[in-house]
């Protein structure tokens, strides 16, 4: 079945996220303040992998975003990281869905580093309509609907009358990039250590910044990249992106909710996000699939700022990106 929405409805399910995330931002703030208290043997929950964590205020944050979307948003569906992860079974489907990870970068959250945020998407028909991700250690508010561009503001501004539009890159947009040898790229090992996850994913990484090829990886290209960074949170890097600071970010294994917000945030901003190793998806497969590619915002080469242009210039690098990567597949169980 598929959903209609009028760009007034688009706007009220905007505030509605924003409102969330002024709820969220002071309870993770406390939790990301009161970490060397007595208490914070009991922050993490066990979940059998040391490197997936996951703390109680993760669980309350999730539990108080749900219960205000399932009392304000009748009829919407709800998909959360803590709510999956607590056995529920949330499929996608055309309903407006709310998909949202109540703290990205747990591990940065953790260990006090201040990269995390609240990241809270909307999708209708099952493409990313509304985007909200917000670091409350930072003050940093990315939101954005479908159409009608995305912005960076501080929690307590509107972001249209006092944010910034993304991108911050002046001109703009920003001239396309001639190479992936002189990117700034993104990316992550993702918590999932298994030989057989992390290996192919050392060998991409390796391959993303590596000048000659590796007898490990025949047949594979080499980016020679400008270098790699890795902020330990999927939303935050495509915040990224958004803003032209990074000009590519990749990873395989992260979910639907590290990536939904920031979806239409990139694409708004003029960026794109496509499968990591290069299937042709539609933005249900995208969104489930596991394997994400984000390139910033660009004008076509000579200039041309034609959206045709701009994109065969992003199809361009990721072209590259795919040569260079290992085709991985990732399966949600
Ligand atoms: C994780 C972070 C991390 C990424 C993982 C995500 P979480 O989310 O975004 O940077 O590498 O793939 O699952 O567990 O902190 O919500």
């Amino acid at each position: 079945m598929s959903y209609t929405y009028t760009t007034a409805e688009l706007e009220s399910y905007l505030d509605f996220g924003i409102h969330l995330a002024k709820l969220a931002g002071p309870v993770i703030l406390e939790g990301f303040n009161t970490r060397f208290s007595p208490e914070r043997s009991a922050l993490l929950v066990k979940k059998g992998n040391t490197a997936d964590l996951v703390t109680e205020w993760d669980q309350k944050v999730e539990k108080m975003v749900r219960a205000e979307i399932a009392e304000k948003m009748k009829g919407h569906s709800f998909i959360g990281e803590e709510t999956v992860a607590g056995g529920e079974e949330c499929g996608l489907t055309d309903a407006p869905t709310w998909i949202v990870d109540p703290i990205d970068g747990t591990t940065n959250f953790v260990h006090g580093f201040p990269f995390s945020c609240i990241s809270i998407g909307l999708t209708i028909n099952q493409e990313p309509v509304v985007g909200v991700i917000y670091n409350p250690m930072m003050n940093q508010l990315f939101t954005a609907a479908k159409g009608q561009g995305a912005y960076l503001s501080k929690i307590d501004e509107n972001p249209r009358e006092q944010g910034r539009r993304l991108p911050l890159s002046y001109p703009h947009p920003a001239p396309p990039l001639p190479s992936l040898s002189m990117a700034l790229v993104a990316g992550e090992y993702g918590s999932d250590r298994k030989a057989e996850v992390i290996d192919p994913k050392v060998k991409s990484m390796r391959n993303l910044s590596a000048r000659d090829p590796s007898p490990a990886t025949p047949g594979r290209a080499v980016g020679h990249a400008h270098g790699i960074r890795c902020l330990g949170s999927a939303a935050l890097n495509m915040m990224a992106v958004a803003q032209g600071q990074f000009d590519v970010y990749w990873e395989v294994g992260c979910w639907e909710w590290d990536v939904c917000a920031g979806i239409i945030i990139v694409r708004e901003s003029g960026g794109v996000v496509v499968d990591g190793c290069g299937r042709e998806v539609t933005d249900g497969q995208l969104l489930t699939g596991r394997r994400f590619l984000t390139i910033r915002g660009c004008c076509g080469e000579d200039g041309d700022t034609s959206p045709e242009a701009a994109l065969a210039a992003q199809k361009k690098i990721a072209k590259e990106v795919w040569s260079v990567v290992e085709d991985m597949e990732c399966p949600r169980k």
